[in-house]
């Protein structure tokens, strides 16, 4: 049987670990050809190798790098049917203690790496359907909980996470008005196991936790395939009809009363 996104061209930012790697997993496993891209070169080409894929060097801040993948996809791919832009940071610190430095690190990975991952896959992406059949392309834009709530250890993370989301409407109505047949849609996942969430639980280096399959209870943190699929959904047909969302992916944190 065919898979889910077979024969899609799928672009993963931040693929070497965590979330990341798990879309490209996922992805891949639904028939996707997917370039598993990172800053962390040698990790992204073991993902890449571990699923058939293709790997590329990108830190999502350079301009100029994105313009090289986009080129080589181009050349390789002869186009682009997903794009996920994943890559992301987070350092503890409150509006006190937070320095100006690390308050425009966070808008560079997060809200500009997004920015030019939308304006440089754009090209590839646009009337894609024409060529390869099927409801179009899909930019899926990693947001968070903290797009949606306040949290006060965080405030260079939220504004990041908070500009990732309202850019993701803009360019679902840009790309809807050109009628380009590309979607944008944002996830806000909240408490996954991943090294970024092992790290600032004081946890790192130490195994991940072992993610019961059943149902979670409120206080159970995600397993990254909780998001991956949601990714491999809204690339997918099955989400034609959505666009410009933010999802969370938070087992119900979003929604519970918090007085
Ligand atoms: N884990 C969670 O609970 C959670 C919750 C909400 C949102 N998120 C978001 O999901 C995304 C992935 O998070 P994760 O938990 O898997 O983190 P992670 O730290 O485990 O993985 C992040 C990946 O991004 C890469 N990366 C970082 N900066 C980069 C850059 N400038 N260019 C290219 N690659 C870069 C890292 O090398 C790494 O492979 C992030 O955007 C994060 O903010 C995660």
């Amino acid at each position: 049987m065919a898979g889910r996104v077979e024969g899609r061209v799928a672009l993963v930012t931040g693929g070497a670990m965590g979330l990341g790697k798990a879309d490209c997993e996922r992805l891949a496993a639904e028939g996707a050809k997917v370039i598993v891209t990172d800053r962390e070169v040698e990790m992204a080409h073991q993902v890449a190798d571990s699923i058939g894929g293709d790997a590329m060097a990108l830190d999502v801040t350079d301009e100029q790098q994105w313009k090289d993948v986009m080129h080589a996809v181009q050349e390789r791919h002869g186009g682009l049917d997903i794009l996920v832009n994943n890559a992301g940071n987070v350092i503890f610190e409150n509006i006190e203690d937070c320095s100006l430095d690390h308050f425009k690190l966070h808008l560079d990975i997060h809200v500009v790496g997004t920015f030019l991952g939308c304006k440089y896959a754009l090209p590839l992406m646009k009337n894609r359907h024409e060529k390869v059949g099927g409801g179009g392309s899909s930019i899926i834009n990693m947001a968070s909980t903290a797009a949606l709530m306040g949290y006060g250890a965080i405030p260079a993370y939220t504004a990041a996470k908070g500009g990732i989301s309202s850019m993701t409407r803009s360019i679902a109505i840009h790309c809807q008005d050109e009628g380009y047949g590309i979607r944008c849609n944002a996830l806000a996942p909240g408490g996954i196991e991943t090294p970024m969430v092992m790290e600032v639980s004081g946890r790192a280096g130490e195994n991940p936790m072992d993610i019961p399959a059943g149902p979670l209870p409120q206080d159970g943190l995600g397993d990254p395939r909780d998001v991956a699929g949601c990714v491999l959904f809204l690339a997918s047909d099955d989400a034609r009809f959505l666009n410009g969302l933010t999802i969370p992916v938070d087992n119900g944190l979003d929604a519970r009363p918090h007085h």
